[in-house]
């Protein structure tokens, strides 16, 4: 068989999984880096990349595209414009995994491949959609006409640094209050540490600056600062996607991302600010939770590879 190798680089994992053309996900695994800059780091990356997919090919089958995903802005001749939370070589990282599958490689936004995997495979099935993925940042993949519009930059859909709160909290791309700052992991811990300022209570205790797990959960245990750090988030994607509405009126937002688990907790505020904050036309347009998880990104960019490379895919 000729497959694909989708790979979705994280910010402290990488995530890579080995794909049909008809989009089967057939084996699936994850390496931990914490960043690929140096020369060494990049060729360890590249080696453990090849191993996983190596490990799942079966005899007869053939690496024909691999698919990189990256949380950052990449440009129509695949430089890595912008990344603000990830330390990455992305010219030396394809070059390497160029020499070791020996195949072409595709570079493509995280959050726009996640968009093409919810719509190859998953929540996506409507002409437009806008897929918001939240996690360490924010990221967005604008689909229009069965497309990513990926703009003449590349910067197409960067809705993490929409400007949510003018001169607000400093955000990794270098300005203020970019909605990424109030609605990612970290933004949602930054949220909370405002509360408990405020309140004098005691945080409960986080391992890093987007540790955003425990703050969830006591959200769901009545913590009031907790509950609202975790509005804020919900009405700083609200605000922001009454905006987005407005520039492309999508069939539907779709959200994903390792926060997405915990819609039923930011949701409400977020339908309520959306609801509140958008053109009337559009206040009933669906807002539904990702379908496929961690996958779409893997699933997305191995698409995404498929088509660069001139490959034959099943299309949705
Ligand atoms: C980056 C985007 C990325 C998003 C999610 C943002 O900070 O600018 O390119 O899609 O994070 O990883
Ligand atoms: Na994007
Ligand atoms: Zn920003």
């Amino acid at each position: 068989r000729d497959l694909l190798v989708g790979i979705d680089v994280g910010g402290t994992t990488v995530k890579v999984a080995l794909v049909s053309q008809e989009g089967e996900v057939i084996a699936n695994d994850a390496v931990r880096t914490e960043s690929m800059k140096t020369p060494e780091e990049v060729a360890a990356a590249a080696q453990a990349i090849k191993a996983i997919a190596d490990a799942a090919k079966a005899e007869g089958d053939r690496v024909a595209a691999v698919g990189l995903a990256v949380p950052g802005v990449v440009s129509p001749d695949d430089e890595l414009l912008l990344s603000p939370n990830i330390t990455l070589d992305l010219g030396a990282l394809v070059e390497k995994l160029k020499d070791v599958f020996g195949v072409g490689v595709y570079p493509v936004n995280d959050a726009n491949a996640a968009a093409l995997g919810e719509l190859w495979q998953g929540a996506g099935s409507g002409d437009s959609l806008v897929f918001v993925t939240l996690g360490t940042g924010v990221g967005g993949g604008v689909v229009v006409g069965g497309k990513v519009i990926v703009g003449g930059k590349g910067s197409a859909g960067e809705i993490g640094h929409l400007t949510i709160e003018p001169d607000g909290r400093l955000c990794g791309c270098g300005r203020g209050g970019c909605l990424e700052m109030y609605a990612s992991s970290r933004g949602v811990v930054l949220n909370y540490r405002d509360e408990c300022e405020k309140s004098g209570a005691e945080p409960v205790e986080l391992e890093h600056d987007a540790h955003a797990l425990p703050i969830f959960d006591a959200a769901r245990n009545g913590s009031p600062e907790a509950v609202a750090a975790v509005d804020r988030m919900g009405r700083a994607l609200g605000q922001a996607m009454a905006t987005i509405a407005c520039v492309v009126d999508p069939a539907a937002f779709v959200i994903g991302g390792g926060m997405s688990p915990a819609f039923d907790l930011f949701g409400p505020a977020l339908m309520d600010e959306y609801r509140k904050d958008v053109i009337s036309a559009c206040a009933d347009t669906p807002i539904v939770v990702a379908e496929l998880g961690n996958l779409a990104g893997m699933l997305g960019s191995a698409y995404h590879a498929a088509n660069r490379a001139g490959l034959a895919v099943k299309v949705w």
